[in-house]
């Protein structure tokens, strides 16, 4: 009866939207690019690919099949399937990663914002070019601001998730999707026309295979998952919100190849541009924040209002691709408030607002007044990173692939990766996905896993 009430996305394309929506954010244009620039430009993007082809793929189809047979939240979508067992504990672990994630994602979110709001000042004009890269770290060391931009930006994510699954998730990425295609092309098409735009986009290209060695190859499959939303039960609750008759196959390309494409055209946008102002491309995590807004204020010497402008557009693209991935990672936790414990769809949002908003604040005041507490050596917001990205999300990639290959009966598996066997496509790779699901993803989940433990 329950399952009458829950809502459902409506179509095939809406599907794509919302996915694409959770899966493009800050993990295509500041991850993404930036890992690409301290790991070898195009050797990386090649590993990158195979990685999202054999084994980010099959990790979301065990993910959407998990979703959509059970109709239910990660808890309970595991209490279905395996009614009486442990699995529903370790889906708990599932529940606190993106809750994780989303606190210290959201402080980056609020970086955004107060980079918006200096381009929209036109501040990279106007700031002496030396100073800009130190502005960044200037910036994320105070107390106060970033908490009230990081407050901003969660609050938003929340306000979309009250409204629900149809007219808040389902509408925003309706919309917002189709623009950051738009706005990541004007940006690239004005990067590509840069003196010295050739050189990022050799670089992009042209793979130098000996670049590849094991760090590069896990470099890239963990951002392969983290791009993709994977392991930490996102792309289960989204797929619980999908009916019968739809075919999670194309659900599943679909996403992949836009935010595969979106990560490439921010990868190409972010490279040019750094290239062609002579900056260096491994700048690490604050390439965007640092390296850009040094560009631009280089662009600016020539073109003030162009630079101006790209600089607005560039931070509205990184602002909206993470809002749509924020609130992806908090419907996790507000869709087991709202079914487990029964509470109304407003009150569990602002439950999952209210943790994740301390947890983000502590995040934030680890660049600043809390930068001696430190965890293992880490700081705090180090330390969530990496126990969500090297840690939870391996153990949450592993169990729902050795949940549907191991757990479930294969042929429930087959009856819902091929409504039935009605698809003949998704009847005839079966068995190839299978093989995946069942043996290769843990396999090669199992090394990333123990050597995240081990670097
Ligand atoms: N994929 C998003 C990005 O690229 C971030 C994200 C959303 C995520 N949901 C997730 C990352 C779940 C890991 C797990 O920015």
């Amino acid at each position: 009866m329950a399952e009458a009430r829950r809502e459902h996305f409506g179509g095939r394309l809406a599907i794509i939207m919302a996915m694409a929506g959770s899966a493009i954010g800050l993990g295509n244009i500041w991850r993404f690019p930036y890992l690409a620039g301290e790991h070898g430009g195009a050797a990386f993007i090649f590993v990158y690919i195979i990685a999202s082809i054999f084994l980010s793929m099959p990790i979301f189809l065990a993910e959407a099949i998990i979703g959509r047979r059970s109709h239910a939240n990660t808890y309970g979508a595991m209490e279905k399937l395996a009614p009486g067992t442990k699995w529903k504990w370790l889906s708990i672990l599932t529940i606190l990663a993106p809750l994780i994630i989303v606190s210290y994602y959201s402080v980056v979110g609020g970086w955004s914002i107060e980079y918006l709001v200096k381009s929209l000042a036109f501040s990279f004009n106007s700031t002496p070019k030396e100073e800009i890269t130190s502005m960044f770290a200037g910036f994320i060391s105070q107390p106060w601001m970033p908490i009230v931009c990081h407050t901003a930006f969660l609050g938003t994510c929340a306000v979309i998730l009250t409204a629900g699954v149809k007219s808040g998730i389902e509408k925003f990425s309706n919309w917002s999707v189709p623009i950051l295609f738009v706005l990541i092309l004007i940006i690239l098409v004005y990067s590509l026309t840069l003196p010295g735009a050739m050189e990022g986009v050799e670089y992009m290209i042209k793979p130098d295979f000996s670049k590849i060695d094991s760090e590069v190859i896990l470099a890239a499959m963990g951002q392969s998952f983290y791009s993709l939303s994977l392991g930490v039960g996102t792309i289960l609750v989204y797929s619980s919100y999908v009916s019968k008759n739809e075919n999670l196959l194309v659900s599943g390309f679909g996403t992949a190849i836009f935010d595969l494409m979106f990560a490439l055209m921010a990868g190409f946008a972010v490279m040019t541009a750094v290239f062609s102002a002579g900056v260096k491309p491994g700048a690490g995590p604050g390439l965007i924040f640092e390296s850009l807004p040094f560009v631009f204020a280089t662009m600016a010497e020539s073109a003030p209002v162009v630079s101006g402008v790209i600089s607005i557009l560039f931070f509205v693209t990184i602002l909206v691709s993470a809002l749509t991935s924020g609130v992806s990672l908090m419907e996790v936790g507000v869709a087991y408030l709202v079914e487990e414990k029964k509470m109304r769809r407003g009150v569990a949002t602002f439950t999952v607002f209210a943790g994740t908003w301390t947890l983000g604040c502590l995040c934030s005041l680890s660049f600043g007044p809390m930068n001696g507490f430190r965890i293992f050596g880490n700081s705090l917001f180090e330390f969530c990173d990496w126990i969500s990205s090297n840690f939870l999300m391996a153990i949450g990639a592993m169990l729902f692939s050795l949940f549907v290959g191991w757990k479930m009966k294969k042929s429930d598996v087959y009856d819902e990766f091929t409504n039935g066997g009605t698809l003949r496509f998704n009847v005839r790779c079966f068995k190839a996905v299978y093989f995946l699901v069942r043996y290769i993803a843990p396999l090669v989940i199992g090394i990333i896993f123990l050597s995240g433990l081990l670097l």
